[in-house]
């Protein structure tokens, strides 16, 4: 794992960041919750990084305003280069 994507993967992890395993199953995280769908074979699944990148950004645009996935850029959570090294995690699963 790079530096970058291991950076991604602890403000995935931490949960006064992405705190994405309060809502979706990641390999190597534990007590995930199931609201949100397993992030497994995202490489294949979006071919196109901006796409993912786009989704954690604010996931309102492909899964609608009611989708309960916080909009992590557009609410300010989370920065662009945070999402970026998130996103470069996300490649590894
Ligand atoms: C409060 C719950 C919640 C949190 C926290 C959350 N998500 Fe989600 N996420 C969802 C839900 C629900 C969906 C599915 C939306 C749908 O299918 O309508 C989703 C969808 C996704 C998808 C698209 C998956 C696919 O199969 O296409 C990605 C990627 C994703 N989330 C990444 C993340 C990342 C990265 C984080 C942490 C930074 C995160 N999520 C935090 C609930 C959450």
């Amino acid at each position: 794992m790079t530096k970058e994507e291991q950076e991604g993967k602890d403000l995935a992890f931490a949960k006064s960041k992405g705190n994405c395993l309060a809502c979706h199953a990641i390999a190597g995280g534990n007590l995930a919750g199931n609201i949100g769908p397993a992030l497994i074979a995202m490489k294949i699944r979006y071919p196109n990084k901006e796409d993912l990148f786009k989704v954690v950004w604010d996931p309102r645009e492909k899964f609608g305003r009611g989708v309960i996935m916080p909009p992590f850029g557009d609410h300010k959570i989370l920065t662009k280069e945070e999402i970026e090294k998130i996103v470069d995690y996300l490649y590894t699963l």
